[in-house]
């Protein structure tokens, strides 16, 4: 039994409604397991903006930096904060999350649920037996590299971005990326771009280097082209998938259609630092703020429910209680029960909080 500080921000869109069932979710293992979760909210993204003059305040990022995880609802999904010459974007939350706590390496687990096998686009024969876990590196490549900028010229307008890594921050992406094969299935898959990219080939490079380290683990190199046809291809020979900043967040959002549903996947955010119970972490489900949908009751809460296991796992080392709300959220879906994302015939379609309930039931 334990004690754990998490700071809660549910942000915009359907945030605050995943959010709260990703809470009640985690106040039902506090009491059937003992432990206290004291959890305190702040603002972030357009509401925090609105109210406190940007994405994300001093206090909300002290709050996090006292904190033992932070449980992160989604971000943005208002036109007049993200237009090409808004001031303060409410995305600045999370990179200013990402890159003031070091939290490097994000990890995104792709594992589609034998019950939703038919919900997803790939043909469930492709599906069958699909698990694998992207790395996707969070505090590099053309997220942060300067300049990044529009520049007026003599001809007219010019824009750059940078991508710029270096040696060191690929280093320690592979070797998350390697220690966690270990724990599986001891294959690594390195995505770059080395025909075309100087940063990729300084990437593959370190990827062979690193990989002598790590015997027992298999490395293949795939250039992210490549990649993208596989995922759809051939999903179960991946193990982890490791790759750069931009390549990860676009191969995630079409690795996410594997389950069916962006409703469906968590994320961890994780750097090096420890707490007195395990990893410091943020932890957010992968789907964004989906404006068009909030406030109805209508968004699929899993993935952020899922969210929660993954701070139980990686932040708290609760393992088993971790396993509980899998296995909670697996006799859900396998009873039939979907949001609205997942209608499917024969299947019976629940708001929101139903959904929330259904699984925090399951858990008792
Ligand atoms: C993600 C999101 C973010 C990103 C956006 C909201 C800035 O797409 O976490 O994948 O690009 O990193
Ligand atoms: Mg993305």
């Amino acid at each position: 039994m334990g004690t754990y500080a998490i700071a809660v921000l549910p942000g915009d869109g359907i945030g605050p409604e995943v959010i709260e069932q990703a809470v009640r979710v985690l106040q039902t293992i506090a009491s059937r397991y003992g432990h206290t979760f004291t959890t305190t909210s702040a603002l972030v993204g357009v509401s925090a903006i609105e109210a406190e003059g940007d994405a994300i305040s001093d206090a909300t990022m002290n709050l996090c930096q006292q904190s033992d995880a932070i449980l992160f609802g989604a971000v943005g999904g208002a036109p007049r904060y993200e237009g090409p010459n808004a001031k303060i974007q409410p995305a600045r939350a999370l990179f200013r999350l990402r890159k003031d706590l070091e939290l490097y390496a994000n990890l995104r687990p792709i594992r589609p649920l034998q019950a939703l096998l038919n919900a997803s686009t790939i043909k469930a024969e492709v599906l069958q037996g699909t698990d694998f876990l992207v790395v996707r590196e969070l505090t590099g490549g053309l997220y942060f590299g300067k300049p990044s900028e529009i520049r007026e010229t003599s001809q007219g307008y010019d824009a750059i971005d940078t991508l710029i890594y270096s040696e060191a921050e690929i280093e320690r992406i592979l070797r998350t990326a390697f220690e966690l094969a270990r724990a599986r299935r001891k294959k690594v898959t390195s995505v770059d771009k080395a025909n075309v990219l100087s940063s990729s080939r300084l990437w593959r490079r370190t990827a062979d280097r690193v990989a002598a380290a790590y015997p027992d683990v298999t490395l293949e190199h795939l250039l992210v082209d490549a990649c993208a046809m596989h995922l759809i291809r051939r999903p179960t020979s991946f193990d982890v998938i490791v790759t750069e900043n931009m390549f990860g967040d676009i191969l995630t959002d079409e690795a996410s259609m594997l389950a069916g549903s962006m409703g469906m996947l968590p994320s961890a955010s994780l750097g090096t630092r420890k707490t007195a119970h395990g990893l410091f972490g943020l932890y957010e489900p992968i789907h964004g703020s989906a404006p068009d949908i909030a406030g109805q009751q209508k968004a699929n809460p899993i993935a952020a429910i899922l969210t929660v296991a993954m701070m139980l796992r990686y932040s708290f080392n609760l393992k088993q209680e971790a396993d509980a709300i899998e296995a909670a959220v697996e006799q859900v879906v396998n009873a039939g029960y979907r949001t609205e994302d997942l209608r499917e015939a024969g299947t019976e379609v629940v708001r929101t909080q139903e959904m929330g309930r259904l699984i925090a039931e399951a858990l008792l």
